[in-house]
């Protein structure tokens, strides 16, 4: 009887106390989306149980009270940590450390020991919690940069264990890399290297990868293989994909085609202009508020013209530097509808809160252009929901180059987010876009993102993981 254990700090339901209420919601992020939309699919063919491990924002007591209520046919193994070492670890090592770095922000990264003591100390948590529940025929899949050293504490322990890890971000170049002190980088990399398969969203972040093993390690590498003490480490690219169908499908929903009607009611015949991100500052938000200002600019005939629906969804509130974000967004959201709008118009309608499926897919099914411009951005699964929420094939996408999606939907109006110019000339690219062009280019994206959907990806990785574990054990 073999389970799948999938391991990610996030579970995929956030549990929210209101006074003394408790109640749940689905998680946000492309890891939660993706991964539960595999579990709802596909899980229960291949494996007989399948587990998701991840840390409870709530105490021991709270989580009985509340787990309850959940509804899905996995289950769900929350691991409870103390307040301030789960902090240094989240907020500390996690997402002022590792985040920042991996995204090309260097001067971001807060490199405080405790930090990495605190992120050691929670990845040993999860290895003791879960020493008892692995027997050697299960896989583990691991997932993302707040469980690097995870993979090894498993191995060492149970070496016949199946193991897999999958990082949702980019992998930075060495340069980048090696300034985190010496033995946090050979920590990182010997951790990663207790899995059997490493898979990233590009064959970049792999090659970065395998550049960073090569430099801080004895390995040898050698056609993407990694070999060490006896043991050999696949690599991989699996660019993730999205739930294709519950996306295309939902276009007729009830309460999408609601909602889609009033957003076309307000709209008139102004055209609309939409994106959604976490509130985080590798989104590149600012920079596609100053693209839209340029367009504004060069484009006088549009004032009064076309509204741009700016959803930005609350996200790591406790660190700085998304606090401080969400000030200048602010700030800068007033001053364009101050300077540009009247009392009948305003060049911006900005949320900050979260979306419900329909309200998005209305959304993206009403607007004129998707606007998506990260600075750095490991895949971005909102380009490829927009596109597959196109049943109508109408519809523009605006990408960021940064983003790894950008790879496969070269059909998209593809910008640099450093260059407001070149945002400013797209909008008005896409605005006036014949319909036929638009058609073409959503349909060969459509054609692209639906014949690798997520049980694809998690398919791919499962196929390549077990080939690497057999690789290994014939070594023995
Ligand atoms: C990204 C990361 C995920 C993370 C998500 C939301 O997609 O790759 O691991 O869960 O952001 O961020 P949060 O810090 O709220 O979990």
């Amino acid at each position: 009887m073999s389970k799948l254990f999938i391991i990610s700090n996030r579970l995929p339901i956030t549990i929210e106390k209101k006074g003394d209420k408790l109640s749940y919601r689905q998680s946000s992020g492309g890891l939660v989306s993706a991964v539960s939309a595999y579990l709802d699919q596909e899980g229960q063919r291949t494996f007989t149980k399948k587990v998701w491990v991840g840390v409870s924002e709530c105490s021991e007591q709270e989580w009985q009270t509340v787990s309850d209520t959940f509804t899905a046919d996995y289950d769900f193994h929350p691991i409870f940590a103390a307040q301030k070492t789960y902090d240094q670890y989240y907020n500390g090592f996690a997402n002022s450390v590792l985040w920042p770095l991996f995204h090309y922000f260097p001067s971001y990264a807060d490199y405080q020991p405790q930090f990495f003591e605190a992120y050691k100390k929670i990845n040993h948590n999860f290895a003791d919690d879960l020493a008892n529940q692995l027997n050697p025929e299960d896989t583990v899949w691991i997932h993302d940069y707040h469980l690097l050293p995870l993979a090894a504490l498993l191995c060492k322990r149970n070496p016949k264990l199946t193991i897999g890890l999958f990082l949702h971000i980019p992998f930075p170049s060495y340069e980048l890399f090696r300034a985190m002190p010496n033995d946090w980088q050979h920590e990182i990399i010997e951790g990663m290297l207790g899995a059997d398969l490493v898979g990233f969203h590009t064959n970049d972040y792999r090659d970065h990868f395998l550049n960073c093993v090569s430099k801080i390690t004895q390995a040898k590498v050698q056609d993407q293989i990694i070999h060490l003490n006896g043991r050999q480490i696949k690599t991989g690219a699996f660019p993730i994909g999205i739930d294709y169908d519950q996306f295309n499908s939902a276009y007729n929903n009830e309460g999408v085609v609601a909602k889609r009607n009033e957003h076309l009611h307000m709209k008139q015949d102004k055209k609309l202009i939409f994106s959604v991100d976490r509130l985080d500052y590798t989104k590149g938000v600012f920079s596609r508020l100053k693209g839209y200002r340029e367009f504004l600019l060069q484009n006088p005939g549009y004032i009064g013209k076309v509204i741009f629906a700016l959803v930005v969804i609350p996200s790591r509130d406790n660190i700085s530097r998304y606090a401080e974000r969400k000030k200048i967004i602010d700030e800068y959201v007033g001053n364009l509808n101050s300077r540009f709008g009247n009392i009948g118009w305003q060049p911006v309608v900005y949320q900050y809160g979260h979306l419900s499926f329909d309200e998005l897919i209305a959304l993206y099914t009403a607007c004129d252009i998707a606007l998506i411009t990260p600075l750095r951005d490991g895949m971005n699964l909102v380009a490829k929901e927009f596109v597959a929420s196109r049943k109508d094939k109408r519809g523009v996408l605006v990408l960021s180059e940064m983003a790894g999606a950008a790879d496969e939907l070269p059909e998209a109006l593809i910008i640099n987010p450093n260059d407001r110019k070149e945002i400013g000339d797209m909008i008005r690219r896409g605005l006036e876009m014949p319909r036929a062009e638009q058609e073409d280019r959503m349909a060969a994206m459509q054609a692209r993102i639906s014949s690798y959907n997520v049980v694809d990806w998690a398919r791919d990785f499962f196929n390549r993981l077990k080939d690497a574990k057999a690789g290994q054990l014939q070594l023995r």
